[in-house]
């Protein structure tokens, strides 16, 4: 096998590939939106792009076969509506690349228990007194799986997943070292850091566990509902106020262009100008921003046989990757097997 490079950057003239997944567990709201799905659009512009729902992690929160594949179905609908375009990329669900479960299995023999014990997300279910299932303690090595099956060379994700990247970048180095050669590529994490945390209607970060999001996909009364909602202090209409503690601009400033932020901050800091008043201007810039997505999502809906065609596409493409990927693998791992997946 020839030995590629290590690396994540963009500069090189060879195709980068870039993977990232997206846990179908739930409406995505404004916080996915800015903290991971609107890098993932950009990025299909940038390299080899592969993004998948990862329904199998899903399992570990969602045990009820119908809103899992209800969830699933919602997520590939909210990527395409938003701009996530098949031509460009590959997308697909993470349940059409059976190898990666091989792998997973592989990986997780060479993986050592203390390695997930120190899983931020595993500590913190022990911590709140749950009992986490096997599948819980091992989500790491899946997403490992995820990533090294594809020789992914960045993977675009928000702050909270730097832990599991690194997990993935040590299996490979284990892989490659236990078995003597470069058959796993060591992926490079693209954190995007300069998106703050999205706040929720109660200020918190906006969150499908806190019960405080807006989602993308909230419109008409609903949407005005939330946005109404949005906690703010208590200075009086007519007083000046600071935009940059006020939960309101926080959402505004993700939405407006430089124009119309600086238009809204002067208004803030002049006084006269209520949070009533900013709660309708985030209204109508939410309702602008999303309008021809919703539109998208409105037609795909009529339309699921093109989802699935368009997942079921996705699908063949990455299993193809994954399988070449996976021969070597099992090959040097000395699993033999007498039949063919593709
Ligand atoms: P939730 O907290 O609603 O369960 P997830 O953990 O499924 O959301 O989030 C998926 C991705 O969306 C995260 O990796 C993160 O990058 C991004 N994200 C979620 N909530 C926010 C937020 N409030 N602000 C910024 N990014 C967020
Ligand atoms: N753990 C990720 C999240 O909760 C989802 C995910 C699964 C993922 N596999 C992945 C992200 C591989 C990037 C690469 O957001």
């Amino acid at each position: 096998m020839s030995k590629q490079k290590q690396t994540g950057e963009m500069t090189s003239s060879k195709k980068k590939t870039i993977l990232s997944g997206i846990q179908p567990s739930g409406r995505l709201h404004l916080g996915n939106y800015f903290g991971a799905i609107r890098q993932h659009l950009d990025f299909q512009e940038k390299g080899d792009a592969f993004y998948f729902i990862a329904n199998y992690h899903s399992l570990t929160s969602v045990q009820d076969g119908d809103r899992l594949r209800q969830y699933t179905f919602d997520v590939a609908l909210d990527y395409l509506a938003l701009g996530m375009d098949p031509e460009k990329c590959t997308f697909f669900a993470q349940s059409d690349v059976p190898q990666v479960l091989e792998l997973a299995w592989i990986l997780g023999t060479l993986t050592p228990v203390s390695m997930m014990e120190k899983g931020v997300s595993f500590k913190d279910k022990v911590a709140q007194g749950l009992q986490p299932n096997i599948g819980l303690f091992t989500y790491p090595v899946l997403q490992a799986a995820d990533i090294l099956i594809y020789h992914s060379d960045i993977v675009p994700v928000g702050a909270d997943q730097k832990q599991n990247i690194e997990i993935s970048r040590d299996l490979a180095a284990r892989f490659n070292r236990v078995y003597e050669g470069d058959y796993l590529r060591i992926p490079e994490p693209y954190i995007v850091e300069s998106v703050a945390t999205v706040p929720g209607i109660d200020g918190r970060k906006m969150s499908k566990s806190y019960g405080n999001t807006i989602d993308i996909f909230d419109n008409g009364k609903t949407l005005k509902k939330k946005v109404m909602a949005v906690v703010t202090d208590s200075t009086p209409l007519e007083d000046p106020k600071n935009p940059d503690s006020c939960n309101v601009y926080a959402l505004i400033r993700l939405f407006a262009g430089t124009e119309k932020n600086r238009e809204i901050r002067k208004k803030y800091q002049a006084g006269g100008f209520g949070y009533g008043h900013a709660k309708k201007e985030l209204l109508a810039l939410v309702d602008d921003y999303f309008h021809e997505a919703r539109a998208r999502r409105e037609q795909l809906v009529r339309h699921p046989d093109t989802v699935r065609d368009m997942l079921r596409d996705g699908g063949r493409k990455a299993r193809e990757r994954a399988e070449k990927v996976m021969e070597p693998v099992r090959e040097v791992a000395g699993i033999v097997r007498h039949f063919s997946t593709l």
